[in-house]
């Protein structure tokens, strides 16, 4: 029996070894809806997206709760209006609103980054909203 039991657990390490190595091999998801959140929105919205971030005493308007927008709407992800509301095209670049333009801002920063490279600025500005949506919407209180 001893004899049989040896090989079997070298088996079983060397497999478990193997498995260790596959996984660690497999790059990191990288979450970019996240990222970008707690990169530009979180400071206002909080990480949670509830509205708590550190700004907050410093905007005349508090900013809503970002987990109600589903609840709010009647349970669906307001997905369309809420693009509106991030990229602000149709925003009076005056008005009261103290939630950043990011379409604009994008647009710049698509600029920034390509410098001298062909690139769609349009494509750049819908990749990133769409990212910030998504991650918004697993935000979204049950
Ligand atoms: C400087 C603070 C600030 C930052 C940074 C900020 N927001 Fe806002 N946001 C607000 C405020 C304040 C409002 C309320 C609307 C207003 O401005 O009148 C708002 C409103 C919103 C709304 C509208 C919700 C609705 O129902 O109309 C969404 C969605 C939103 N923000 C998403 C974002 C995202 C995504 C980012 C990051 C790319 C972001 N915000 C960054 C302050 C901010």
């Amino acid at each position: 029996m001893k004899g049989v039991v040896k090989p079997l657990v070298v088996a079983a390490l060397c497999a478990g070894f193997a498995g260790m190595a596959l996984a660690q091999a497999k790059p990191a998801r990288v979450d970019f809806g996240k990222r970008e959140f707690d990169a530009n929105c979180a400071s206002c919205h909080g990480l949670s997206g509830k509205g708590q971030g550190p700004l907050v005493e410093m905007l005349t308007k508090s900013p809503p709760d970002l987990t109600l927008l589903a609840k709010n709407a009647g349970g669906v992800f307001p997905m369309a209006r809420l693009y509106d509301v991030i990229d602000g095209a149709n925003v009076p670049s005056h008005g009261s609103r103290d939630m950043p333009v990011w379409g604009r801002e994008y647009k710049i920063q698509a600029g920034e980054y390509y410098v001298d490279v062909p690139y769609d600025p349009d494509a750049y500005v819908r990749a990133r909203i769409l990212a910030l949506l998504e991650y918004i919407n697993r935000l979204q209180a049950k």
